[in-house]
């Protein structure tokens, strides 16, 4: 099973998603069974699809509070969040984590309130260009599992997702290289291993993004350590999307 997820970031009014779901359904539908479609929207648009059916897409949100609930100003809960009807959220993007400052604690500590609130975490990681051409790569990336999985030692199946999303490829059309990928993907795979035990590291999906785009992504997605992607610009046009999810069904 592939999976699509497409992260809008701060894009699309509730006219506009809902435009895009429209356009999205009379090209993709029916979905392909081997495919898991996952959108990411803004959460005023995640509220506007609660209790709609989307024809078997999943949402999620872009981000969640550290805390269950309080005098959070601007912030929102996992309880809020699943009660739209979502189930997956972003923790850790690398705009949270390089735009808003966003430390290896606090991204723990969402990751931590996401579980408690029974939604499942998209764990995203991913080194800088600098980290990249200083050889850091491989230790950022270490890094980043340890601080944001730290103290948690078991795991089921299907309650995790890391996203590896090299800063340097998101949104500059500069994708990561296939070998590039697989050694990043194998490393993952194997810290998850070690971190949670052999059978959850060995069941949690790892999806690449960073410039996912139709043009790239048959390539990508056939990597035998990519289970898919995570899409930025381009799941925000439903023949790009629509093309992504086919592609992914192809494999
Ligand atoms: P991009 O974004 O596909 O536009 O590079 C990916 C992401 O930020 O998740």
């Amino acid at each position: 099973m592939k999976i699509v997820a497409g992260n809008w970031k701060m894009y699309k009014t509730i006219d506009e998603a809902q435009v895009f779901f429209r356009e999205f359904a009379a090209l993709a539908l029916p979905l392909p069974q081997n495919v898991e479609v996952v959108i990411f929207p803004n959460y005023i648009a995640l509220g506007a699809f609660a209790g709609t059916a989307l024809n078997g897409v999943i949402l999620g949100a872009q981000d969640v509070a550290a805390d269950a609930e309080g005098a959070f100003t601007g912030e929102v809960s996992p309880a809020m969040i699943r009660s739209t009807g979502a189930k997956y959220v972003l923790i850790g993007h690398s705009e949270r984590r390089h735009v808003f400052g966003e430390s290896p604690d606090v991204v723990h500590r969402k990751l931590l309130n996401a579980m408690e609130g029974s939604l499942v975490p998209v764990l995203c990681v991913g080194e800088t260009l600098a980290e990249r051409t200083s050889g850091r790569a491989t230790e950022v990336v270490r890094g980043q599992l340890d601080g944001a999985l730290s103290g948690i030692a078991h795991l089921d199946r299907g309650h995790l997702m890391v996203a590896y999303e090299p800063v340097w490829a998101i949104g500059t059309g500069a994708n990561a290289e296939n070998d590039q990928i697989e050694e990043m993907h194998s490393l993952i795979r194997s810290h998850l291993r070690q971190l949670l035990g052999d059978g959850a590291g060995r069941g949690i999906p790892i999806l690449y993004g960073g410039s996912v785009k139709p043009a790239n992504f048959r390539s990508i997605v056939a990597l035998p350590s990519v289970d898919g992607g995570l899409v930025g610009g381009a799941s925000l046009v439903p023949a790009s999307f629509t093309e992504l999810v086919k592609i992914a069904a192809q494999c």
